[in-house]
């Protein structure tokens, strides 16, 4: 492991302990119908200068996360559980001053939807130059031309005229390309992209990425990558994570879930999900079932009710005993890893061509 320096920032000692750490984590909302379990005993790590790729179906948790790593739920009406270290310091319990001083400088975050991000009452030059001034002191001046320099990079053209518009005055695709201007103006230490180009064409999106992994070079920053394009996760991600219900039910580097993944969950989405490299007249197939409430999850393993497999585990454990993710196991299946290799490579593997 190599010791990695931000700038004017202190060296990190390579024996400091994951640079983010989240441990057994449970958010729930308090809505009208009930507790929504949204995030369910939820553990990983991630190192600086990596990027963890997070799949699983709409609904399994993935923002919510996030969101929580960022303390922007409202206590009000959800409770969060476990630990969120960063570098150490424990966000779940940290104050509201503190998460502000991460926000926007240590962490940053391009959300799913740049609506959410994007006041519209501001110019987009200011919202870019503005936590930039914050958070490094510079000169309105100096911050202007910075966000000038930045929408530049994420490929607006005429950055400098374009700098004075509102947010109603780009298309969606710009917004969503200033939102990643404002996340990146201070090369945060931890970067978090929820679906960050969803919404771009390829060769913007091809930009978008290639500066995120200029970011990453450069400042040895970690990046969460949530995306639904199995392609750009190829191409991104050192390590994946897959998620159902709340849960993580696969964990292991990139090349090992795609070229052999090990849960039935994961076997479901990777055949469900259009690959880069395949026939695209091939059919695509749906996991079967829908997602489960989470306001009365299923009992033992989430995905029991749509698993083929379950058969062929001893017992009803699948019903009875929740299998969990631990650090050593690279999926939480109550399947044998004998088993799991036999499913993948007879059954599973000839099916995704
Ligand atoms: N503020 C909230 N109040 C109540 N329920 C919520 C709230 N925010 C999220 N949820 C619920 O939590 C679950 C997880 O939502 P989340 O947004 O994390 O899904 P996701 O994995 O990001 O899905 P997608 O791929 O569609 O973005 C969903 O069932 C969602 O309806
Ligand atoms: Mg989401």
């Amino acid at each position: 492991m190599t010791t990695v320096t931000k700038e004017a920032g202190a060296p990190v000692p390579a024996d400091a302990g994951a640079f983010l750490s989240v441990r057994d984590l449970h958010v729930s909302f308090k809505t009208e119908d009930g507790v929504v379990k949204a995030v369910d005993g939820l553990s990983f790590d991630l190192e600086r200068g990596r990027t963890l790729g997070i799949v699983g179906e709409s609904g399994s948790g993935k923002s919510v996360t996030n969101l929580t790593i960022l303390g922007l739920h409202n206590p009000q009406f959800t409770t969060v559980e476990g630990e969120i270290l960063l570098e150490g310091q424990e966000l779940t319990t940290a104050r509201e001053s503190q998460l502000e001083r991460l926000r926007g400088n240590k962490v940053a975050m391009i959300f799913q939807d740049p609506l959410t991000a994007l006041s519209p009452y501001y110019t987009v030059g200011r919202q870019i130059a503005e936590p930039f001034m914050k958070h490094t002191g510079a000169s309105k001046k100096a911050a202007w031309a910075r966000a000038v320099e930045m929408l530049g990079k994420v490929g607006i053209p005429n950055p400098k005229e374009r700098a004075s518009d509102y947010p109603h005055q780009f298309s969606g695709g710009m917004r969503q390309r200033a939102m990643i201007a404002m996340a990146l103006v201070c090369d945060p230490d931890l970067l978090i992209a929820d679906e960050p180009t969803t919404a771009l064409d390829v060769t913007v999106q091809a930009q978008i990425l290639d500066l995120l992994k200029d970011l990453q070079q450069e400042f040895g920053s970690a990046i969460i990558f949530i995306t639904h394009d199995l392609g750009v996760i190829a191409d991104m991600a050192d390590d994946i994570m897959v998620m159902y219900a709340g849960g993580a039910v696969e964990r292991g580097t990139t090349a090992e879930v795609l070229r052999s993944p090990q849960h039935p969950y994961t076997w479901g989405l990777l055949n469900s999900m259009p690959r880069l490299d395949s026939d695209l007249s091939a059919p695509l197939a749906p996991i079967p079932g829908t997602p489960p409430s989470l306001l009365n999850p299923p009992s033992g393993c989430r995905f029991h009710p749509r698993c083929t497999f379950q058969d062929r585990v001893d017992g009803n454990r699948c019903v009875t005993e929740r299998p969990l993710l631990a650090p050593d196991r690279a999926s939480a299946c109550h399947l044998t890893a004998e088993q799991k290799h036999t499913i993948f490579v007879e059954e599973i593997r000839p099916r995704l061509g």
